[in-house]
């Protein structure tokens, strides 16, 4: 199967060399020249949990140079939300149009409808991953916690025809994904566990970074307990209001992720500190937008949002 991997953050480089060692052909496609490069030399290097270290070799290209006439089975697309940019957009829907399926990575909402119309949506999946990877290097990738990956259809209000071909070629991907070693299922609920993902991100995200703290702190703090209901409770309201079904378990999921990634920064907080913007507008700022279209108001998230703009600033 080949499987182009754009983007060459920490998602892309663990999905781009387990998907190599499980015997799909790959290409990553980097942002930068720089990083194809150093791929290209000195192959992908993976420290697997057990700790051992693995030099993988895959193809690899920058974005601005993709073959033109080349069309992959799949596109995995890991780039970070906000380097989805409109040509990305018109790039991903040739490729689409011309028979691959675009299969996207990103944290929090807002990236399948700027996807789609271009990419149409019977080629266009959605999937949420609780890996853990932690970017080492350019070419350096850490695996440091399994998790689950759910896939499926970003769009399924499609005709019955084209959602059948969706759910077989989803199942072979699926298969390979196993194969690598990433407990997949294919689902055709993906709002819902995207949102599901969403709201723990919307509460654990802000508060590590405008705390500096790692994920296992937020539990430590009995003045932290109340804001991160009120956080919670405030998301679980815009999601009802937009027919979202959260689990009922979710606050006591939300509490496990502290714990078992007690000793990591969340995403949020290592971009701040790498001077990057973050996905805030993807996250709280997606949640906003949406209890804004409904007449509803989260102050604390509007809050904890400006708080984190007024950080990527400075
Ligand atoms: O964005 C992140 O860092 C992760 O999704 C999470 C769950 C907050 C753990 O660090």
């Amino acid at each position: 199967m080949q499987v182009w991997c754009v983007g060459a953050g920490s998602v892309g480089l663990l999905l781009a060399s387990k998907l190599a060692l499980a015997g799909a052909d790959v290409t990553v496609i980097a942002r930068s020249e720089e990083q194809a490069e150093q791929i290209r030399t000195n192959g992908i290097l993976l420290r697997q949990q057990e700790g051992a270290v693995l030099d993988i070799r895959v193809q690899t290209s920058v974005i601005r140079e993709m073959n033109p006439d080349q069309t992959p089975n799949w596109i995995l697309l890991t780039v970070k939300q906000q380097h989805i940019t409109e040509g990305l957009v018109a790039e991903m829907g040739r490729r689409c149009r011309a028979g691959a399926r675009l299969l996207c990575f990103q944290n929090g909402i807002g990236h399948i409808e700027r996807l789609h119309p271009d990419v149409p949506a019977s080629r266009l999946d959605w999937a949420v991953t609780t890996e853990g990877a932690r970017k080492e290097g350019p070419a350096t990738i850490s695996h440091t916690g399994r998790g689950l990956t759910r896939i499926g259809s970003a769009l399924p209000e499609i005709p019955a025809n084209e959602a059948e071909i969706a759910e077989k070629e989803q199942k072979k991907l699926a298969e390979l994904l196993n194969a690598a070693g990433f407990v997949t299922f294919v689902s055709n609920n993906m709002r819902e566990i995207a949102w599901n993902k969403l709201l723990m991100n919307a509460v654990i995200n802000p508060l590590t970074a405008i705390l500096e703290c790692r994920n296992g702190e937020l539990l430590n703090s009995e003045a932290l307990a109340p804001l991160m209901r009120t956080l919670y409770e405030e998301g679980a309201d815009a999601a009802a209001a937009a027919g979202i079904r959260l689990h009922e378990d979710l606050w006591n999921q939300l509490l496990d992720v502290c714990r078992k990634t007690a000793n990591n920064h969340s995403s949020m907080l290592q971009d701040l500190l790498a001077g990057r913007t973050t996905e805030i507008d993807w996250l709280n700022g997606a949640l906003l937008a949406e209890a804004r279209a409904r007449q509803l108001a989260l102050p604390t998230h509007e809050a904890v949002y400006r708080l984190v703009k007024a950080k990527e600033k400075r």
